[in-house]
């Protein structure tokens, strides 16, 4: 069995009570079960994430090589977060609707993952994503506008994005109708959401 390893990103604002971290905890334990795992990264992005600015995107586009030191500093914190989505083989990303999308935070995540030559590359054919043989589970929760209506931008946003990089399993886990469920339903509920991964990954 082959050890697998697990990224957790949070972008709600709310620590009490929110819905997506707490389904999405039951999501990554019920990834991590009895079964060899190397471990989980908790990203946190709520806690504040710089947005690009015109230095970050110059640092960014000049080729690796003919980076100055100070541009390679710049890039360092999106390195960081590169490194971590490489490194994993789950990414379970908790992501409320705020006014029709994600979060602002997550969308600074992306800006700050979505990097040409790192998890993407432009070919003849247009861009093609760079990281492979990696599953998204995507825990939503929103106030009323149905996950995966025409009003929610976010689920089909992150689709786009994610396989944008490379990443086309995306699982989405409606967090909003599994909150209302009792502890033991709640479990149940996110083991059959997921379970269909968990097999073919040879958990
Ligand atoms: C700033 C903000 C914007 C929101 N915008 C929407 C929205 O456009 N549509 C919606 O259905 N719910 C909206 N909500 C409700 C949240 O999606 C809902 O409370 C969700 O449970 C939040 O996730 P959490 O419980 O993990 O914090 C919004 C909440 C906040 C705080």
């Amino acid at each position: 069995m082959i050890a697998k390893m697990i990224l957790h990103i949070n972008s709600s604002g709310r620590y009490t009570d929110s819905i997506t971290r707490h389904v999405s905890d039951l999501v990554v334990e019920h990834l991590k079960g009895d079964n060899v795992l190397q471990g989980v990264i908790k990203r946190d992005v709520a806690k504040g994430l710089p947005f690009v600015n015109e230095a970050w995107i110059n640092a960014n586009f000049m080729a690796p090589p003919e980076r100055t030191e100070a541009q390679k500093m710049l890039l360092h914190f999106s390195d960081e977060l590169v490194a971590e989505l490489k490194a994993s083989d789950y990414i379970v990303i908790a992501s409320p609707i705020y006014n029709f999308s994600i979060p602002a935070a997550l969308k600074a995540w992306i800006d700050l993952i979505a990097r040409a030559g790192l998890t993407f590359r432009y070919t003849e054919n247009g861009p093609v994503g760079l990281l492979e043989n990696k599953k998204a589970i995507v825990v939503m929760a929103s106030g009323g506008v149905s996950i995966g209506s025409e009003m929610d931008m976010a689920s089909s946003y992150l689709k786009l994005v994610l396989g944008f990089i490379g990443i086309h399993d995306v699982t989405i886990i409606d967090a909003s109708t599994i909150d209302c469920l009792g502890d033991d339903e709640k479990l149940h509920s996110v083991k059959s959401q997921i379970s269909g991964l968990i097999e073919l990954t040879g958990y």
